[in-house]
């Protein structure tokens, strides 16, 4: 049954790119919130590709809620000017791991910060488990311009989790959407 047999062993290549998604050690969410700018993405999911070139550096703020559960609220602009989205991210009983409920797939996904040291960059792991088409790794920074050495270390991380070069983007124009409250 040569069907069978590949088909387990590509859900065991599944199961251990994913298996070592792991949050950063120690997560401090405190430490996490206020100002980032997502500066990097990866997603490799046929419906992104008409969006990608029009995909540009935006900004959100992280605000932790009392007991543990996380709001972001990202700000882009559109035809009519800024708006802003907020996510609303509930806690799991591993820090830095968080889920939510994504009404672009209609489907609970979790969201896990997995490397971050809170001064200066952050990277993000969004999956539905097992299923690649719905994951995507992004790269925050205090700042829009990061170090080469954290694009490479975001671009290595997607690529090691199985998404293709061309599904790495890293832009830097930004977007005239940086003041909340317009
Ligand atoms: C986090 O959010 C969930 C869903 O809204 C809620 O049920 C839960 O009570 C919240 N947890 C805390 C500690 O506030
Ligand atoms: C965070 O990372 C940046 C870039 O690698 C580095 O310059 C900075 O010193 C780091 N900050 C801390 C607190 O480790
Ligand atoms: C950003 O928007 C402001 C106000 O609309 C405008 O004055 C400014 O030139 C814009 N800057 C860029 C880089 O587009």
């Amino acid at each position: 049954m040569p069907v069978v047999v590949a088909l387990a062993a590509a859900m065991l290549l599944l199961a251990g790119t994913y298996a070592d998604v792991q949050p950063q050690k120690n997560f401090d969410l405190q430490k996490f919130s206020g100002k980032w700018y997502r500066v990097g993405l990866a997603y490799d999911s046929p419906g992104f590709i008409p969006y990608r070139e029009r995909f540009k550096i935006s900004m959100g703020t992280v605000d932790p809620q009392p007991g543990g559960n996380v709001s972001m609220t990202m700000w882009s602009i559109g035809s009519s000017g800024c708006r802003s989205t907020v996510y609303f991210y509930e806690k799991t009983s591993l820090p830095g791991m968080f889920t939510y409920f994504s009404t672009r797939h209609n489907m609970v996904k979790d969201i896990t910060v997995v490397d971050t040291n809170y001064t200066d960059y952050a990277i993000v792991f969004k999956y539905k488990k097992m299923d690649k088409e719905y994951s995507q790794v992004a790269l925050y920074g205090r700042n829009q311009k990061l170090k080469p050495e954290l694009l490479k270390k975001f671009k290595d991380f997607s690529l090691a989790h199985g998404f293709p070069r061309e599904s790495i983007l890293t832009p830097t124009k930004a977007e005239n959407c940086s003041s909340p409250g317009k």
